[in-house]
């Protein structure tokens, strides 16, 4: 989701300056209400909360806790070696 261009970073830029721009809907001939884009806002900031919890479990899915933590900060891995 947050890597495409129609990801949660550019959603969250979209509402966020659609929000900046409160006073100047009218001007750009809008008729939403603040509750829109508070809403669609908001839903966007729980997409990456989710998105923060879930990749930090990730991290700890491998051979050990630290495991992939480690192989971030030094770019290396081992790995079992296939049949
Ligand atoms: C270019 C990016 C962004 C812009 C321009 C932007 C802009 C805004 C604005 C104008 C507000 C309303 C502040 C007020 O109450 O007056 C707001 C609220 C908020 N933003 Fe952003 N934002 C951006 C990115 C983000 C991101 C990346 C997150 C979360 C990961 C986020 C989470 C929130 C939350 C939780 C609120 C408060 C909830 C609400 O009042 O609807 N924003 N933002």
């Amino acid at each position: 989701m947050a890597s495409s261009p129609f990801g949660a970073v550019p959603f969250q830029m979209v509402t966020g300056f659609i929000y900046y721009y409160y006073n100047r809907w009218l001007q750009f001939g809008w008729s939403w209400t603040l509750y829109t884009a508070a809403v669609l806002h908001t839903v966007g900031a729980f997409a990456f909360l989710v998105y923060l919890i879930v990749h930090v479990y990730m991290i700890t899915t491998g051979h050990t806790l630290g495991t992939h933590l480690k192989a971030m900060f030094t770019g290396y891995e081992n790995i079992e070696a296939g049949e």
